[in-house]
């Protein structure tokens, strides 16, 4: 197979899309990509951005798309953006990376899989929880049998309140803690598991942020039956306190017939305590490496993994492999799909107060 270079553009250059930024950059000093251009909402994030990575801004997607000849775009948007810049970006040809969740409806998820399909393009979904090698060693076990008959699954994530009340000032109003973090607990229990929903039941609860002036939930919790007679259960807020020793909270239980695995994934072993910041035990995997690439500090760990993934995955398309190939690989939008049918269930049983059926 020929070395292919694949080149990519950035839209949206905030806190994760900085991460797809810098994840084509570690690719691009290995002579496999050629990180062209980021897009963002406006001049001065464009230009900040343009000026770190020494790369083309714009503030219009679709001219960045048009204008440099791109091979895929890796889309780190606010999530209702999500469907109609991978539809106008796979309309042009491009392979997609999509930020999680997909889109916030079954039907714009649908859409996106069926263009993809059409166009014979690459539709991956960013859920990088897959890329935690706890989480894979699960898998394994699990399919091996190693647990036995699976009864039910246990997962948890917490965010500090800093999340939706700073981070994502602007756009949580729109999300909620079941669509920017639960999407993540329910894929990696179906990936884990090979089960799916058949029914949801969730409960939330609104106070702290809608007193903050940010209208969405504080917390959700979820109680999902899967194929099979196993049973999910999905805790998540993002109210923690702004002094918690972590910017995230989780950790994933599953029972089976002859055993049990628990990931405590919020003291991965690393721990330290400093004046600024007090007790830390930093557990979200961005690891900065010493080596730098172009003046760039190496990032290591489970959330750029899926990013550069995503672009190893277009080479290889490049350079004459087949979707098929990659098939069952990476999370594709049949996925994010799955997903986002669940998350639109837990949003109907909280609004309805009934269980919902899928
Ligand atoms: N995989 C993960 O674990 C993970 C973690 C955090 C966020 N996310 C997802 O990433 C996405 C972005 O989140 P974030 O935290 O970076 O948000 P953010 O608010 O920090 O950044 C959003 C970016 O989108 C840009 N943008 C907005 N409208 C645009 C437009 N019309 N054209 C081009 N750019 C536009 C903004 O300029 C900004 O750069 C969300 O979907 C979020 O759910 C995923």
């Amino acid at each position: 197979m020929s070395d292919e270079i694949v080149r990519v553009g950035v839209i949206g250059g905030g806190i994760w899309g900085n991460y797809h930024l810098m994840a084509a950059k570690e690719l691009e000093a290995q002579g496999k990509v050629d990180l062209a251009a980021v897009s963002t909402r406006t001049e001065k994030s464009a230009a900040r951005q343009s000026k770190a990575f020494g790369i083309k801004g714009y503030t219009d997607y679709k001219a960045m798309i048009e204008k440099e000849k791109l091979d895929a775009v890796t889309i780190a948007t606010p999530d209702h953006l999500h469907r109609e810049m991978s539809i106008y970006a796979m309309e042009q040809g491009k392979h997609v990376l999509v930020e999680k969740p997909m889109d916030l409806t079954t039907s714009g998820c649908q859409a996106m899989v069926n263009l993809a399909e059409k166009n014979q393009l690459l539709l991956q979904v960013d859920f990088h929880k897959r890329y935690d090698p706890n989480n894979i060693d699960a898998r394994n076990r699990v399919r091996a049998g190693n647990i036995g008959d699976l009864q039910y699954a246990y997962a948890y994530m917490e965010d500090k309140i800093i999340v939706p009340s700073e981070w994502l000032a602007g756009w949580a109003a729109h999300s909620s803690p079941f669509w920017f973090i639960g999407v993540h607990k329910y894929d990696i229990v179906r990936w884990i598991t090979g089960r799916e929903a058949i029914s949801v039941l969730a409960y939330g609860r609104k106070g702290m942020l809608k007193e903050m002036g940010i209208d969405t939930y504080d917390s959700v919790s979820a109680f999902i039956l899967m194929d099979g007679g196993m049973t999910c259960t999905i805790d998540v807020n993002w109210i923690l306190p702004k002094q918690f020793e972590a910017v995230v909270n989780q950790g994933l239980r599953l029972i089976g017939s002859k055993g049990i695995i628990e990931i405590d994934a919020q003291d991965r072993g690393l721990r330290y305590c400093l004046k600024s910041d007090g007790n830390q035990t930093p557990n979200f995997s961005a690891i900065f490496a010493e080596e730098t690439v172009f003046g760039w500090k190496s990032v290591k760990g489970y959330f750029v993994d899926p990013i550069k993934n995503f672009l190893l995955n277009v080479r290889f398309l490049k350079s004459g492999g087949s979707l098929d190939r990659l098939s069952g690989r990476y999370p594709s939008g049949h996925d994010g799909l799955k997903v986002t049918r669940v998350a639109e269930a837990v949003e109907r049983s909280m609004r309805e107060g009934n269980v919902v059926f899928l």
